[in-house]
């Protein structure tokens, strides 16, 4: 089983904190990112998730969003958290960054998609 309260980091070099969740699996923390599709100056911005089965013994499935303090967007993470067979741990995620556009004829360059892994850094 994987526990979500830490300090992680992914591949990017962001790093976030994520805080004790509560017994519904609702969860807050915050989150560093190293890069920006703004030229804004990066501020660390907070985190509101959820996760499946908080207390079950399994690999639960969860969901958080980002809401950027330095850009109009915000990002929503799901994954899932593994724990390998040394019992390292990662959060294999896929995301969608939506950008603010002036209007509904932008919608269709308004989204941007990846994946991402997090692991727990010390
Ligand atoms: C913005 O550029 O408007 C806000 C910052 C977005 C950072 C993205 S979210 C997905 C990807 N993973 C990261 O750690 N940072 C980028």
């Amino acid at each position: 089983q994987c526990d979500l309260q830490g300090l992680w980091r992914n591949e990017l070099g962001s790093n976030m904190t994520i805080l004790a969740m509560n017994a519904a699996g609702t969860f807050s923390g915050s989150y560093h990112t190293v890069v920006a599709a703004t030229n804004k100056k990066i501020l660390v911005s907070p985190l509101q998730g959820v996760q499946q089965h908080p207390s079950a013994k399994r690999h639960s499935t969860f969901g958080f969003t980002v809401q950027w303090q330095f850009s109009d967007s915000t990002t929503a993470f799901v994954g899932q958290c593994f724990v390998d067979h040394r019992g390292k741990e990662t959060l294999e995620t896929t995301w969608l960054l939506r950008e603010e556009v002036v209007s509904r004829k932008d919608t269709w360059k308004s989204t941007r998609v990846g994946t991402s892994i997090f692991t727990r850094s010390k």
